[in-house]
């Protein structure tokens, strides 16, 4: 289908300098109305701001998801997306967790192709730079009663952006957190959806002024298996009698099922080396860091790529791990993922679209 597109009539002015996480917008958006039973057709359009009305439906009661995905570009132009495919069909899963209509996917992710030609020359090339993709879908009607919307509006925007954590690829500090629980089974956890953010601001904001970059979740029920990390899925690299084993905690609804997570769970096997989905107890981890056998730990995700894990607090303690330093398998990890996605190393998984050509 032939997306409408009506180009801005005032263009910005590219940023310089350091890009940061999600500070600058470019020129365009895509938006698609839902009303009157049915979705209307995608549009590019001037990136400007939305009049909503106060009574505006997600204002008050947060139906809403999001994705994030990134594009890139290589040194002969190409505009590679990674998975694109694989956040539309998220996208449209949590859709259907918070009662917001289907929508064609296909037509989706068309116009997010579209949308990333037509600000082509926003992605940026630097050292772990790319283009971020924001696709939001919100219910919109102007009710007060606590019910579907029946109005939705799905935009897409793009932010030229750099690292995640201001430090890039310094690694992290976290802090076990054991009051305050991010998302419980059965809850929207596993899913986009806008509220699971909210929740989990004050534990990250009780980590950053004890000197911690984020909060590790964990379970809501005992308090005592590892689940993610704010932004991240997380891997703890063991070697027990020789024997290198990787666990990740295993996805049981109120973990967001990463799109890097399932890539790197697929590279990790290609290695040869056993990872393990699992419940992953907290304190087994803090014991074994103790004991040495915790070599690695690293996080994943779209905006964090592979962040390794120089430290995580539980109990009041501190537990070194490699010695602060990113480690041997995380580094080949990064090494790797960047490289396919920056178009370094051959992709033979199909998980890169080359999008103009
Ligand atoms: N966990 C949470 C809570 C996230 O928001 C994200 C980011 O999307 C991830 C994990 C990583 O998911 P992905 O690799 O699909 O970006
Ligand atoms: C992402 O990695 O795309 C995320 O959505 C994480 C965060 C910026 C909310």
């Amino acid at each position: 289908m032939q997306i409408k597109v009506t180009k801005t009539q005032n263009p910005k002015t590219h940023p310089t300098g350091s890009l940061g996480f999600g500070k600058y917008f470019t020129d365009h958006m895509l938006v698609m109305e839902y009303k009157d039973g049915a979705w209307g057709e995608p549009e590019i359009k001037a990136y400007e701001p939305f009049s909503l009305d106060p009574a505006c439906s997600v204002l008050h009661y947060a139906q809403g998801v999001f994705e994030g995905a990134k594009a890139y570009k290589n040194e002969a132009g190409q505009i590679r997306t990674f998975r694109l495919n694989d956040n539309v069909d998220r996208l449209h899963d949590s859709c259907e967790r918070v009662c917001i209509p289907s929508f064609d996917k296909k037509l989706v992710q068309e116009g997010i192709e579209e949308l990333i030609r037509v600000d082509g020359d926003w992605i940026p090339t630097g050292e772990q730079e790319a283009l971020y993709v924001r696709p939001s879908v919100v219910g919109v009607e102007n009710a007060l009663g606590v019910r579907a919307a029946n109005n939705y509006l799905l935009f897409v925007i793009l932010s030229p952006v750099g690292a995640y954590y201001e430090n890039g690829l310094k690694p992290v500090r976290l802090l076990v957190e054991e009051t305050y629980v991010r998302a419980v089974r059965g809850g929207t956890g596993g899913h986009k959806v806008i509220g699971n953010y909210a929740a989990s601001l004050k534990a990250g904001e009780i980590a950053k002024s004890k000197g911690y970059d984020q909060a590790m979740w964990l379970d809501a029920f005992e308090h005592k298996y590892v689940e993610e990390v704010g932004a991240m899925n997380i891997f703890f690299v063991t070697k027990h009698k020789k024997v290198l084993k990787v666990l990740t905690p295993s996805l049981g609804g109120s973990i967001l099922p990463g799109i890097t997570r399932r890539s790197i769970i697929q590279m990790i096997k290609e290695k040869g080396i056993e990872v393990i989905e699992t419940a992953v107890p907290i304190k087994l981890m803090a014991k074994m860091a103790e004991n040495g056998q915790l070599l690695e730990v690293f996080g994943t995700g779209t905006a964090a790529v592979i962040t390794p894990v120089g430290c995580f607090n539980y109990q009041g303690k501190d537990r070194l791990v490699n010695g602060g330093k990113m480690g041997e398998l995380t580094t080949y990890l990064y090494d790797t993922l960047t490289g396919i996605q920056y178009g370094k190393i051959e992709d033979n998984r199909g998980w890169v679209k080359v999008i103009n050509e």
